[in-house]
């Protein structure tokens, strides 16, 4: 099986915002089905009718609360502001239970000389998330993607989406997931643990988007931009699993 015989379930937490509507179209384009999570349903409605405007009828979109959701999705995706984490996630830790949670959270903020890099006492957003939802499989991406390249769905997408986490099936899945999307592949980047060097590459990244007034995305030079190549050297090469406790 290839990963475009997949067809995933996702849902996505915080869906209304930028990320997650992007993230939302893509997905949808590609065949997955997705709920689009809010705190609440109009605010949903109103995300899923945007998506729609966007791709066009047709696909797989479904809008709800964060709860039917978490409850919906075999893949939950966290795509809220790293200050709602902490209250949001908790109550619906039973209805994600041990289900693959993939954590897009930037831990930032905005100040006079531009976006800064917020220090999380667990490590990273996604390191905290697991913590929040302890049964899940966290796998931590799409930090380096930006919002409008994913919204802007009639341009060509060329990005490398920087992916890690501490169980090989879920980071597995999560990566086929980034490389369902037209233009993107996801490439493996070791333990949860590496999500604080890559959620703290986004301000950087941001900043030269702003100097350069593009939508920069980050390319490994030397890496396979096939797929199943890629995914495959996770595959036969590394299969640890478990959480490595922090030095
Ligand atoms: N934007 C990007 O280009 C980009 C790129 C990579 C990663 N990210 C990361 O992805 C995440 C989402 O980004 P975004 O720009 O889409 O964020 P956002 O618009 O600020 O927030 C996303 C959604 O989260 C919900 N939310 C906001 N405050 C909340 C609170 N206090 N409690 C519970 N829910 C709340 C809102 O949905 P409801 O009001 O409908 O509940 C909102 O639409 C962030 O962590 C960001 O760092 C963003």
């Amino acid at each position: 099986m290839t990963s475009e015989d997949v067809r995933e379930v996702l849902g996505i937490i915080g869906g209304t915002g930028p990320q997650g509507r992007g993230l939302a179209a893509r997905w949808a384009m590609a065949g997955h089905t997705v709920h689009v999570g809010s705190r609440t349903r109009d605010k949903a409605d109103a995300a899923v009718a945007d998506v729609v405007e966007r791709i066009g009828p047709g696909h797989d979109l479904h809008p709800g609360t964060n709860a039917d959701v978490a409850d919906a999705a075999e893949i939950v995706v966290v795509a809220l502001p790293h200050t709602a984490q902490a209250d949001t996630l908790p109550p619906l830790a039973d209805a994600i239970g041990d289900k693959i949670v993939c954590n897009v959270v930037n831990p930032m903020v905005f100040d006079d000389l531009g976006p800064r890099a917020v220090p999380v006492p667990e490590g990273s957003a996604a390191e905290q998330c697991q913590d929040l939802v302890p049964d899940a499989r966290v796998v931590s991406a799409f930090h380096d993607v930006s919002s409008r390249r994913l919204l802007r769905v009639d341009e060509a997408i060329d990005t490398h989406v920087l992916i890690c986490g501490d169980d090989a099936e879920a980071t597995h899945r999560v990566a086929h997931l980034a490389s369902r999307i037209e233009g993107m592949w996801g490439v493996h980047c070791g333990p949860l643990r590496n999500s604080e060097y890559i959620e703290n590459v986004t301000p950087v990244i941001l900043w030269i988007n702003r100097y350069y007034k593009i939508q920069a995305g980050l390319l490994i030079d030397g890496i396979e931009r096939d797929p199943e190549a890629l995914h495959a050297h996770r595959a036969e090469g590394d299969t640890r699993a478990g959480r490595k406790p922090r030095a």
